[in-house]
């Protein structure tokens, strides 16, 4: 399973990066904006910075909702730089853009997936990714992971190449989760991957061998 962090924050990046597990980047308009970055021209620049950073994948998301706009703005980002993969939102003139930017080659990740519905017609479009929101789905009483595993099933039945990108994924469990039920990349705060490393009886063992090992 891929690893991207999700994120535009650029010393969060450059530290999973040098951890050395990380695949790409997702960001949206509301991490940019964490970031303080609100200016056209300061976003742009800060998506080839995130370029600079990572090998990977970087998803760069639109805000025009109307299929001239999304493809407008989308093929800007596209020349921004190779790794960058046009976010796109579920919406109809959004799935009419993912299957113009399939037929061009740019490369695309459908966002704001909440049923499996939706991810059908993602993939039908052509998109090269689709994010399903598994958090803010927990977050509304339904199981985000049984979207994940309903997306599985219904690529693997039609050998669909569209990638599942595992969104709003909010803690560790969430992402050995999609690691079992396979999902493609998980998308991830820097916290919920680092909290991987973590048990108790590592800590233990390895103070027990340090101790044992300054034995004479
Ligand atoms: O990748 C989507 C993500 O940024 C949304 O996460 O935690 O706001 O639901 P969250």
């Amino acid at each position: 399973m891929k690893f991207f962090i999700d994120t535009a924050n650029l010393a969060q990046i450059k530290e999973a990066q040098e951890l050395g597990v990380l695949d790409g980047v997702t960001t949206n308009p509301s991490l940019m904006a964490k970031e303080g970055i609100k200016d056209q021209d300061k976003i742009i620049q800060h998506y080839i910075d995130i370029c600079n950073i990572v090998d990977g994948d970087v998803s760069a998301e639109v805000i025009s909702t109307d299929f001239k706009g999304i493809v407008e703005e989308g093929e800007k980002l596209a020349a921004l730089h190779p790794q960058i993969v046009v976010k796109v939102p579920m919406i109809k003139d959004g799935v009419k853009a993912l299957k113009y930017f399939s037929s061009k080659g740019i490369r695309t990740n459908c966002t704001l997936i909440f049923s499996a519905g939706q991810a059908l017609l993602a993939a039908k479009a052509g998109a090269t990714y689709c994010s399903p929101f598994i958090g803010r789905l927990d977050d509304v009483s339904q199981d985000g992971l049984e979207l994940i595993a309903q997306m599985r099933l219904i690529y693997d039945n039609y050998g669909y190449e569209t990638q599942i990108l595992a969104a709003s994924v909010r803690h560790p469990i969430h992402i050995i989760k999609c690691a079992e039920i396979g999902a493609d990349v998980a998308t991830c705060p820097l916290s919920a991957i680092t909290a991987l490393l973590n048990h108790p009886l590592t800590d233990i063992g390895l103070a027990k061998f340090l101790s044992d090992a300054g034995k004479k």
